[in-house]
């Protein structure tokens, strides 16, 4: 039996958090260390650059920054390719074909597309690149021929896009090139990590993050502003659990879920400060990712050789999306000499 494909991969806009980690860094190591997989992990600058044309330099940097997020939680280069969009140009011949398959209104009911545009406050002025950018994803995903895809839970629509063009091209062309793919998404209810300010979404722009690479301190910090019930007043006063971020994480991420449900017990009748469960909620955290700031930080010594895996893992991808490239040429019918 041949191994099953994974692609997946992140946009380089900054430092990676522990919501990318919950979300899906977790799931992607796990599945690479099954050993089951051919496993391709893409940090994606094209479509970062999408909303960031004229701020190269971030998405530059930051490309770094997340091979670095990579190799702290466990990616291995000796187990999966580590490669940059930018330096697969079959990508960039693929998408064009695509886009020849997918209608403008529907990029423009593609949700999770249209969340990001309210959101960026883009007004009349969104780069087509940016609204196109599913049909870019589908050119990802497909050219490896990718059959599992794990991401975030907001990306099930890119996934749904995603199988529509392979739909349509093997439909199109009388051809089964391509390969339909599916979404691994994170334990239910563990899908999304809420904000250190209680806001659904943990996200770089809302300044509500906890980073991989953050200190201890700035973890510890971090942990002790988080928002929890804001009628919890006094130790003595009863408090809510739901919504409350700091039990939410520690659902997450306590492994000793007895000692949450008693906390909670007390925190909800009265006499448990916040100070005290933060507390606690820190020493859990500060032992999730201790180990992996430490590998960071060695990583972060040798940047040279950050760049050589990404270039030897670059190479690799090029094979296997110029073969692609070919056999949708083939299929269209424009492999005229
Ligand atoms: N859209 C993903 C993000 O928001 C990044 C990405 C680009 C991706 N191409 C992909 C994810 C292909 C999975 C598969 O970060």
């Amino acid at each position: 039996m041949t191994k099953k494909t994974i692609l997946t991969g992140d946009r380089p806009t900054g430092r990676l958090h522990i919501g990318h980690y919950i979300g899906s860094l977790k799931n992607r190591v796990k599945m690479q260390d099954e050993g089951i997989y051919d496993t391709n992990i893409m940090i994606a600058d094209m479509q970062a650059l999408t909303d960031n044309a004229k701020n190269p330099e971030k998405i530059q940097k930051s490309i770094v920054e997340v091979a670095l997020d990579y190799l702290a939680v466990g990616l291995d280069p000796e187990k999966s390719t580590i490669f940059v969009q930018s330096q697969i140009p079959a990508l960039s011949e693929l998408t064009m074909y695509y886009l020849d398959l997918v209608t403008v209104s529907r990029l423009e009911r593609n949700p999770t597309v249209k969340n990001e545009i309210q959101q960026k406050e883009f007004g009349q002025s969104i780069p087509a690149g940016f609204l196109t950018y599913p049909v870019s994803q589908a050119a990802d995903i497909t050219a490896f021929k990718a059959d599992l895809v794990p991401v975030g839970d907001d990306q099930e629509p890119m996934l749904e896009q995603t199988r529509e063009i392979v739909r349509s091209f093997n439909h199109t062309y009388n051809q089964d090139v391509l390969v339909e793919p599916q979404g691994i998404f994170p334990p239910k209810g563990q899908g999304r990590l809420p904000g250190l300010d209680g806001n659904a979404k943990m996200s770089k722009s809302l300044n509500n993050a906890i980073y991989l690479a953050d200190s201890a301190d700035e973890l510890q910090k971090k942990v002790m502003s988080m928002y929890t019930d804001p009628n919890h007043i006094r130790v003595e006063d009863p408090g809510q659990v739901e919504g409350n971020t700091v039990f939410t994480y520690l659902d997450v991420f306590a492994p000793d879920k007895e000692e949450v449900a008693k906390l909670k017990e007390q925190y909800q009748a009265g006499g448990l400060g916040d100070v005290k469960v933060k507390r606690y909620l820190n020493e859990i955290l500060q032992a999730e990712f201790e180990p992996i700031r430490k590998r960071r930080e060695e990583f972060a010594q040798d940047v040279p050789a950050i760049y050589e895996m990404l270039k030897q893992g670059s190479q690799k991808a090029n094979v296997v999306a110029n073969q692609t490239l070919q056999e949708v040429r083939e299929a269209i019918g424009v492999n005229y000499f």
